[in-house]
């Protein structure tokens, strides 16, 4: 049987969810925190976009009662861990993480114990359970400070970007021990592509995310989180940019710098598509039903959150020292 024009629920336009999210925002005294990865009409509505660094500052220093994390579930969980006590949604449960599938947490600790003695370095993008393992969490924009805020003799494991690790150990001289994962976003970049666009637009300057394979930050001409990206482009005299992360950065340089090109790299000849699927699954219909209904929640048991928030803290900690965050 099918419903007459008149008894269909009408479908709201987005300018309506917009305003819905507005009021319930409000009136549930919730803050939206977006990564840079997020659709652009996500972004124009977050209360916060940053990258993952920044992310986790606000949520451990927000005085809202609801973080809405439009982000992947790795994020929210750190939100959680830094805000036990605040209800903390994510639009779409099944927003996970390639990279941080890529490290089981029984396969970690074995991976560990095969390692006595290391001290271990944990990228943010992994499980509860993985931060629970870990002397220190990193983020793409402090991963070197992270490595050198230990002595130069100490053996360290990185988990769970070999990429972000091997350009790591480059950075530092260091050789610290690569778990063997990887984002499947970045992983799939073809250095072949870049080359043909770099030959194409000779006049295109090459900035890249550390997640990248070895050959494309090669040929970077700058490296760097995707705050650190859009900072770059924001400040840097140049034009043109081909840009080597997940494309939703775009929507952000564009604003910031409107007279700028900006193209992105493609994974293989078939696809142009530079998209993280994870990323991509929050949409503003989501984004309205999860703050309306608050949930999907985030829940962890308290044991976790206590393990998982000693590593967390001390990257902040770290962080603030360091002057990259305030
Ligand atoms: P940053 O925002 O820290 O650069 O991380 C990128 C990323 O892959 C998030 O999933
Ligand atoms: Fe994970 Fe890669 Fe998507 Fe970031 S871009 S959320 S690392 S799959």
């Amino acid at each position: 049987m099918t419903l007459s024009a008149e008894l269909k629920p009408a479908i709201p336009t987005d300018a309506e969810l917009i305003e819905r999210i507005a009021g319930l925002r409000k009136q549930k005294n919730a803050v939206i925190l977006a990564h840079y990865y997020q659709v652009p009409e996500i972004q124009d509505i977050a209360d916060f976009v940053g990258d993952s660094l920044q992310l986790s500052q606000q949520a451990a220093e927000t005085d809202a009662e609801i973080i809405v994390f439009a982000g992947v579930h790795f994020m929210a969980e750190t939100a959680k861990i830094l805000s036990p006590q605040k209800k903390v949604l994510l639009p779409d449960l099944n927003a996970g993480c390639s990279l941080a599938d890529s490290c089981p947490p029984v396969d970690f600790k074995r991976f560990i114990d095969a390692h006595p003695g290391h001290r271990v370095i944990s990228y943010i993008n992994c499980s509860a359970a993985i931060k629970t393992m870990s002397d220190v969490i990193c983020t793409s924009s402090n991963a070197k400070i992270i490595a050198d805020s230990f002595p130069a003799d100490e053996k360290l494991i990185f988990a769970p970007d070999k990429n972000l690790g091997s350009y790591i150990n480059g950075q530092t001289g260091r050789n610290m021990v690569l778990w063997d994962g990887s984002c499947h976003v970045h992983n799939q970049l073809s250095d072949e592509r870049v080359i043909q666009l770099k030959v194409e637009n000779p006049d295109y300057k090459l900035i890249a995310h550390p997640e990248c394979r070895g050959p494309i930050l090669a040929l970077a001409d700058f490296i760097g989180s995707t705050a650190a990206l859009l900072e770059y482009t924001k400040k840097d005299s140049h034009k043109h940019y081909i840009v080597a992360t997940e494309g939703g950065i775009i929507h952000q340089m564009q604003k910031a710098s409107p007279d700028k090109v900006f193209l992105v790299v493609p994974s293989d000849e078939t696809c142009s598509c530079n998209d993280c699927p994870y990323m991509k699954l929050n949409t503003l219909q989501k984004l309205y039903l999860c703050l309306k209904n608050e949930t999907p929640e985030i829940l962890l048991d308290a044991d976790v959150i206590e393990k998982a928030r000693k590593p967390i803290v001390r990257m902040l900690e770290i962080s603030k020292a360091a002057n990259i965050i305030k």
